[in-house]
């Protein structure tokens, strides 16, 4: 049956929901931005909605599953108003493209990550009682000149998009696949972005990129400005902002971009450097493209030219290959780091990637698993060991709001991105205060303010 929607869309609330990381977090506000200024509205609530959009995360398997159930819910929506529209976007609409739409009969609209400036038209479809699919991955899109919609609450820290897509093709990543080539954002439409967050109140910007560190932009003039020199000019529109910045390839991170940390006290001193293995041959069966040696060096730069920087990391438990002597690299370069914190992860195989392809997923599950486990036991001990450091330290701290834990207390971050908690005295979201540290636990730092 073809359901009859309105003609007009003129209206038309948009209730959007993301999966995935922080780029995505950011394309929902470009979206919001894109759709807004076609006359649609934004609204938090589902149940309000005519159009209910998922952006999606296809990193790794279970991240899809999440989708597939949340779709299952949004069901319950669309029986009780036939006439909600469904799209879903992003990675998982670039990579399971009809797929989505054949097998779940749910779905009017797929739009891939390079493709939100036709989701007006793509959203006009759907409401003739069409079915809608622009999945086209594109050279150039960066939507440099769209000003995103800020759809977080604090109105004190924003992310910043500075670059789309990614050229190092890991062997288990699919984010070559669902987000393209990697092409770097007008640098000027970044920098006047900033300076209107700057002017709104915002305190904290995070760059975001796959690989910040491969930031290229040649201009008319053909005049090249590189990532160090970007992270200058941001630092430059405000030493009252900070800036902070996120990905990091260890292969692209030069002592240049260490001197404009150094150099910049508005420049957070904290690094996020991805290493995934500590074993070289699994490295390799990565195509990572550097060393253990390579990377412990790009750690000792980093120790050098800003002791003060947390490190933090991304790590794969059970790649392909991997025996127990390369899962003990991985604990033995945890060690010798000091990681502050880590992202840690089960290897998820993804169809289409060059593992897939050519090698095979050959650690059984439980062995995944115990090993995962290993890295997490070991990460805790080390986070403890790191924020142990800090007692009796003072840091300047960007207050966030109340603790989620007790309403007398405080929280927010310092340069180092570690959570500190201390008890409120009259501190507003968006004020910089200085706290002692007197305590830890492996997750927060606890504190005073001192004058
Ligand atoms: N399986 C498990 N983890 C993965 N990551 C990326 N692809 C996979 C995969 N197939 C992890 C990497 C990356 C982070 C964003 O997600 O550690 O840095
Ligand atoms: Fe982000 Fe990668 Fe997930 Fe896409 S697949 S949403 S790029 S983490």
């Amino acid at each position: 049956m073809k359901i009859l929607r309105p003609a007009t869309v003129h209206g038309q609330k948009v209730f959007i929901e993301t999966y995935g990381c922080q780029m995505n977090v950011n394309d929902s506000e470009v979206v919001v931005s894109i759709l807004k200024n076609e006359g649609y509205s934004h609204t938090d609530e589902i149940s309000e909605a005519d159009i209910v959009l998922i952006n999606t995360c296809s990193i790794r398997d279970n991240a899809e599953q999440r989708i597939w159930g949340r779709l299952r819910d949004i069901r319950q929506y669309k029986k009780n108003k036939a006439s909600l529209i469904v799209g879903v976007i992003g990675c998982m609409a670039e990579r399971l493209k009809e797929e989505l739409i054949e097998k779940e009969k749910l779905v009017d609209i797929i739009a891939g990550p390079d493709s939100y400036r036709e989701l007006p038209v793509l959203i006009r479809t759907a409401n003739e009682g069409g079915k809608a699919v622009n999945v086209e991955l594109s050279k150039e899109e960066t939507y440099a000149e769209i000003s995103p919609v800020r759809l977080g609450k604090d109105g004190i820290t924003a992310f910043v998009s500075i670059m789309r897509g990614c050229n190092n093709m890991c062997s288990y990543c699919v984010v070559p696949y669902t987000r393209g080539r990697e092409r770097s954002r007008n640098y000027n439409t970044i920098i006047s972005e900033i300076e209107e967050l700057v002017a709104r109140g915002y305190k904290e910007v995070t760059l975001l990129g796959q690989n910040v560190n491969s930031y290229n932009f040649t201009d008319d003039n053909g005049t090249v400005t590189d990532f160090p020199t970007l992270l200058r000019m941001a630092a430059e529109v405000s030493s009252a902002l900070r800036i902070r910045f996120s990905t990091s390839h260890p292969k692209d991170l030069s002592d240049q971009v260490l001197y404009a940390i150094r150099d910049y006290p508005n420049i957070c001193k904290s690094i996020h450097l991805p290493a995934q293995s500590g074993s070289n041959s699994v490295l390799k069966q990565m195509n990572r493209k550097y060393t253990r040696e390579w990377y412990l060096d790009r750690i000792s730069a980093i120790k050098r030219i800003v002791p003060e920087c947390a490190i933090s990391t991304d790590l794969i438990a059970g790649f392909c290959t991997e025996t127990e002597e390369d899962h003990k690299d991985t604990l033995s370069l945890m060690e010798q780091v000091g990681y502050a914190f880590s992202f840690m992860f089960k290897y998820s195989e993804r169809p289409g990637t060059q593992a897939a392809r050519t090698m095979k997923d050959d650690v059984p599950d439980d062995v995944k698993t115990r090993r995962l486990t290993e890295i997490i036991n070991l990460q805790n001990r080390l986070s403890l060991m790191s924020n142990r450091k800090d007692i009796g330290k003072t840091f300047e701290v960007l207050v966030e709001g109340r603790s989620k834990r007790s309403l007398e207390d405080m929280s927010g971050r310092n340069s180092q991105n570690k959570m500190v908690v201390f008890p409120a005295g009259g501190e507003k979201p968006g004020d910089y205060v200085m706290v002692e540290i007197t305590d830890c636990t492996s997750a927060t730092l606890l504190g005073r303010r001192v004058r």
